[in-house]
């Protein structure tokens, strides 16, 4: 007996491949008559449609991506193994950028943080590197990024975002100082995510052949050369095109201008970090380039765009945790945080099994004893479900001193970090804004601050903040104070709330 073949030319077809009777009509008793419950193609139409939306990242939900290629280019064997940064190596990549506060229909241009996420495909598993186009961050405890997250947020009675909630997190945890000054810096509104650089911006470790072990900051220094928005560029284009760095990206991207970053990275022995001037896992701090300089690893290119937004950027799930053999992580506690955080967050966005969708799978085999679950797609067949087993199924087994680790020692205590000689939360933000901004740049820092503080930032928060940029540099704080004491109503940030 011979099957007609179902021809999805002449039509669609049922979630279970059958023609579909119609897309246009359902199926009633009469023209005008009621709905009939057995229209199994309506119920289904409409059932799912109740269930084609997840929920969105929880922070970083605006974004959008593109595939690409890394290419080692330099030799750096003397500090990590990892088969991806190994000379000549290519490694196909993922990337997503996004903004962090904004929900995910929000205009691309409000002043934030942005996200700049990698994933690698490589011949060990995926490595993941989830950084931000700032080598820093707000706070240096996990404990506290909740607080902080819903601080940039909404107000829980009117759901409007507010200046004085923000500035309330901020000035009560001064180690922000440094993050706010980038922020409220002309980073705060790159131009395209072509146009800015990206940070791994915790401290990680390599380990090479030998065992040996490294401390690592990863810099990938856009090749387009870094740009940025004027706060009323910004806020005009947040009206007039409220998906300009999304469109920007796949535009370049479609008509083959395939955008590249050179990366870069900071490498410390091992051993100097017990005695560092600065706690190198503190992440609200740089090392200067001029005690660890950069010393460049490779290229990223982005080529492909996606196929499909959902599938292949909103399904894609990014975790620090995830590392390959040669990268570890660090005794950095943000980054210790968010090793849990992340595939966390996706068992709830995108289901258990997120790991098995063809963006995130990796493209090498995988042998895990993690099983069934919702949409159970990838499967070990009939092997042992158990380790150890006696039918031949392989299993870990490393005993003994992690390559990857460090020494860990002391009475279990909630504390903050150890302070190295020259840890304070101010030195690093008072450099940032007298060394690297110039004069116009400066300006430009004083303007948005006071604009932002006139935004309907009160007493007490408004004098602690006048404290707090007075802390960074005196005189950027007496002139943010006088603009503000003046009324002068400077151009208002974007995304945020106006006077
Ligand atoms: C303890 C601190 C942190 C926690 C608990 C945390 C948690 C999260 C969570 C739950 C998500 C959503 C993940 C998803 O649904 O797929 C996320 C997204 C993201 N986070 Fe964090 N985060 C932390 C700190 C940071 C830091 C320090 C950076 C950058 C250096 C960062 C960069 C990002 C980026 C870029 C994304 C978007 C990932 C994507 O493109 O899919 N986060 N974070």
């Amino acid at each position: 007996m011979t099957h007609a073949k179902n021809d999805t030319a002449q039509g669609s077809t049922t979630g279970s491949g059958a023609p579909a009777p119609s897309d246009r009509n359902s199926l009633t008793i009469g023209p005008n008559g009621p709905i009939l419950l057995h229209d199994v193609h309506f119920l289904e139409q409409m059932a799912h449609f109740n269930r084609e939306k997840v929920p969105e990242r929880q922070p970083h939900a605006k974004g959008a991506g593109a595939f690409g290629v890394f290419e080692t280019t330099a030799d750096v064997s003397a500090y990590t193994k990892a088969a991806l940064f190994q000379k000549g190596c290519k490694t196909e990549m993922l990337a997503r950028f996004s903004t962090v506060a904004g929900e995910a229909g929000s205009p691309d241009t409000w002043r934030d943080v942005r996200g700049f996420s990698l994933k690698f495909y490589t011949e060990e598993g995926n490595y993941d590197l989830v950084g931000n186009n700032t080598p820093i961050f707000f706070v240096r405890d996990p404990m506290k990024f909740p607080h902080f997250i819903r601080s940039q947020k909404r107000l829980p009675d009117s759901g409007l975002r507010d200046n004085h909630m923000q500035w309330d997190f901020w000035t009560n945890n001064p180690e922000t100082a440094h993050q706010v000054t980038y922020l409220m810096g002309d980073r705060g509104l790159p131009r395209t995510w072509r146009h800015m650089n990206g940070y791994g911006s915790h401290t990680y470790m390599w380990v090479n052949a030998a065992g040996e072990r490294f401390w690592v900051k990863y810099h990938f220094h856009t090749n387009q050369g870094m740009r940025q928005f004027s706060n009323a560029e910004a806020k005009e284009m947040a009206g007039l095109d409220a998906d300009y760095h999304r469109r920007d990206l796949f535009e370049a991207i479609a008509k083959g201008d395939f955008p590249s970053w050179t990366l870069s990275v900071q490498v410390m022995p091992y051993e100097e970090a017990k005695t560092y001037r600065y706690n190198p896992f503190d992440l609200t701090k740089t090392w200067p380039h001029k005690d660890y300089p950069l010393i460049e690893v490779g290229r990223m290119t982005l080529n492909r765009n996606p196929e499909n937004f959902f599938a292949q950027i909103e399904q894609a799930a990014f975790s620090p945790g995830n590392t390959v053999p040669g990268i570890g992580l660090s005794p950095d506690k943000m980054l210790l945080g968010r090793a849990f955080a992340y595939n966390d967050a996706q068992r709830n966005r995108i289901g258990a099994n997120f790991h098995q969708l063809p963006v995130n799978k990796p493209k090498v085999p995988v042998n895990t004893y993690m099983f069934d679950g919702h949409m159970t797609y990838e499967h070990s067949g009939s092997q042992p479900v158990y380790a150890p087993n006696s039918q031949g199924r392989s299993w870990a087994d490393n005993t003994g001193k992690m390559e990857d680790g460090w020494e860990a020692d002391g009475d279990m205590v909630r504390s903050a970090y150890e302070l190295h000689a020259e840890d304070d939360d101010f030195s690093q933000p008072g450099i940032l804004v007298r060394e690297v901004y110039n004069d116009e740049q400066r300006e430009r820092l004083v303007e948005t601050v006071a604009g932002s503080l006139l935004g309907g930032v009160r007493s007490p928060v408004l004098e602690r903040a006048f404290e707090y940029w007075k802390s960074i540099d005196a005189d950027v704080g007496r002139r943010i104070e006088e603009k503000v004491r003046s009324g002068q109503a400077p151009e208002p940030a974007a995304g945020m709330s106006e006077a």
